[in-house]
């Protein structure tokens, strides 16, 4: 049995201040059992989150990290330096990191190795442009990146990872897919995970839809049977609202 995972991916939102007056929001809140919550922010309030929810139910995540554990790597974050923080989760190969930072799957296969040394689970994103969709390419892009996202890593591993299925035509467009459609894309991708593994593994990995979720639409992906999450973007920003999908799902 997956437990479903919600997670907020705050994105280049919240100041160190902004993120201890969430979290002061949100410290005394009773998270329904049956559903990890994730808070994924920007590096300069990972400090302070993490320590603030060290002993909390919500976990903590990056957004991005390098492979390497240390180097002349300018602006970049290793994945020991997540770890001391505390960081529990990291998500990798986000479509705006491959599109505006030309972030490859190569390098999201590199990152998810890296993080899985250092014991943090990596939230793999994948997701097909509308012209890949409008030209019926959705599994094969989708199918491509989660190959080579996997390349080399160990079942034990691939058993602990989530993969968030983002259609980037549904990413702040406050268009999303149908559910229906998410959850046809999402158990596609976890047969591609049993056919490069084996099908127990593929039923332990969990896989998120992400793509303008909100509390008044989350309980439609989560009632899907191969959906185990959501990753949500602007809805993850306001206490109240991340509460909610929470509960929601
Ligand atoms: O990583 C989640 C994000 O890409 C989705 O953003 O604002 O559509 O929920 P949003």
């Amino acid at each position: 049995m997956r437990i479903p995972i919600i997670a907020g991916n705050w994105k280049m939102h919240k100041t160190v201040e902004e993120t201890k007056n969430f979290w002061d929001t949100v410290k005394n809140w009773q998270k329904p059992s049956g559903v990890e919550a994730v808070i994924c922010a920007p590096f300069t309030a990972l400090p302070a989150l993490a320590d603030a929810a060290r002993n909390s139910e919500i976990g903590v995540g990056a957004q991005n990290v390098h492979w390497e554990r240390e180097g002349a790597f300018t602006g970049e974050i290793s994945p020991v330096m997540l770890k001391q923080l505390g960081v529990g989760y990291c998500i990798i190969g986000h479509s705006e990191r491959r599109a505006y930072f030309a972030e490859t799957d190569e390098a999201v296969n590199k990152k998810a190795k890296a993080l899985f040394d250092v014991d943090i689970v990596p939230i793999v994103c994948v997701g097909e442009q509308l012209e890949e969709r409008e030209n019926d390419e959705t599994k094969k892009v989708v199918k491509r990146q989660v190959t080579q996202a996997l390349d080399g890593l160990r079942s034990r591993d691939v058993k602990r990872l989530v993969v968030a299925y983002e259609p980037v035509w549904a990413i702040g467009t406050g268009k999303t897919a149908t559910a229906e459609d998410a959850n046809d894309v999402i158990a596609y991708i976890r047969k591609v995970i049993a056919d490069l593994y084996d099908q127990q593994v593929a039923n332990e990995v969990r896989i998120q839809y992400g793509g303008s979720v909100k509390p008044d639409n989350v309980e439609r992906f989560m009632a899907q049977p191969d959906i185990d999450g959501a990753l949500v973007g602007g809805a993850s920003l306001d206490p109240a609202s991340f509460r909610a999908l929470v509960e929601g799902g």
